[in-house]
């Protein structure tokens, strides 16, 4: 009896109809007096008492769930479902549908994106495994440079010239070692570095990299093209100050603050009191760097920068643990439905 119920439910749950006759077909098969249903109910007569209830439910649930299926045919050739046997209620509150939300890192990465496309700048992106030239050497960082302690990553042992990148920088030189300028470019991703995990560092992480190459760049339009950076990313009341600081692969370097948006530059615990957050490292592309890339220094001229998209998003949204982003926590992605 058990194999035979469940071998009708299964066989009714696939039947299919293409007109109000075959439904009515179908009906006479399974539901009318000597129906295939109908028959079974007869045969419930000889089930031994102990399994009578079990067997009962069994058949009940068959029969509305082949009431339901005919009915769910018929609604489809715009017929009504019978009076008194429908198992469809329209009044019934509708199932709750769980809304996605976007990661909070793609929101800000989208809007970086935005806000340098409204200046002509285009997107690209690099390969996350990279060599020693791309991510170190031809940015200047050579063998046994100081510089490349603080960028410590994972390494193939067989062979050390395979490495995971340490910044997107690698993409600007995969950039123009294939385009003649003018570039004017920007390059999200993900990168990698050595380092413990804690609060305000992980060993994933993402950046975007800028680079704008032309003839006669200079540093003031570094200068304007961040500060309209800054200002669209934190609000129009954003300052900026630039400080002056080092990378292998920039002529003359700077760091760049923008003035505290937690507290609006009267000092707190984010800023350290100071009233400034450091937000990007950028600077006028080394000759050298042009050179090894193949590009004329003596013709043309650029700036670069470099942001990591976790401590913008940090600001902005006033998140004080980076590890958050990582754990997948639905009480903390939920806070971001309904912005993109
Ligand atoms: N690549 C640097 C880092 O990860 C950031 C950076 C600094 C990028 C200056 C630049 C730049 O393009 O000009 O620390």
């Amino acid at each position: 009896m058990r194999e035979r119920i469940d071998q009708l439910i299964a066989e009714i749950d696939s039947v299919k109809a293409v007109s109000l006759e075959e439904v009515e077909q179908l009906r006479l098969k399974y539901l009318s007096k000597k129906g295939l249903v109908s028959l079974l109910f007869e045969d419930f007569k000889s089930v031994p008492s102990e399994k009578k209830r079990e067997t009962g439910q069994l058949l009940n649930d068959l029969k509305n769930k082949a009431q339901q299926k005919l009915d769910e045919l018929k609604s489809g050739f715009g017929a009504k479902a019978e009076p008194g046997k429908s198992m469809l209620d329209l009044t019934r509150p509708v199932d709750q549908k769980v809304q996605g939300t976007r990661h909070p890192l793609s929101i800000v990465r989208n809007k970086i994106i935005g806000i340098f496309g409204r200046i002509g700048f285009t997107v690209a992106d690099g390969p996350e495994i990279e060599d020693d030239w791309h991510n170190f050497s031809a940015l200047n960082f050579t063998v046994d440079h100081p510089a490349r302690d603080m960028q410590d990553t994972f390494f193939i042992s067989e062979n050390p010239d395979v490495l995971l990148r340490t910044h997107t920088s690698s993409a600007q030189i995969r950039t123009m070692e294939t385009r003649k300028p003018p570039i004017r470019m920007i390059f999200p991703g993900r990168v990698f570095r050595n380092e413990a995990i804690s609060a305000r560092a992980h060993c994933i992480f993402h950046q975007v990299e800028g680079l704008y190459i032309d003839k006669q760049v200079s540093f003031a339009d570094l200068k304007q093209t961040l500060m309209f950076f800054a200002k669209e990313m934190f609000g129009e009341h954003t300052k900026i100050r630039l400080r002056p600081s080092f990378f292998p692969f920039t002529e003359p370097s700077g760091e760049m603050d923008v003035s505290c948006n937690i507290c609006g530059g009267a000092g707190c615990n984010i800023c350290k009191h100071t009233g400034w957050v450091e937000i990007l490292g950028c600077g006028m592309v080394d000759p050298n760097v042009l050179e090894n890339c193949g590009i004329d220094s003596k013709v043309y001229t650029g700036y670069a920068f470099g942001m990591g998209i976790e401590r913008i998003t940090m600001l902005k949204y006033q998140i004080k643990d980076l590890r958050l982003f990582y754990e997948n926590d639905v009480r903390f992605l939920r806070q971001f439905t309904g912005t993109f």
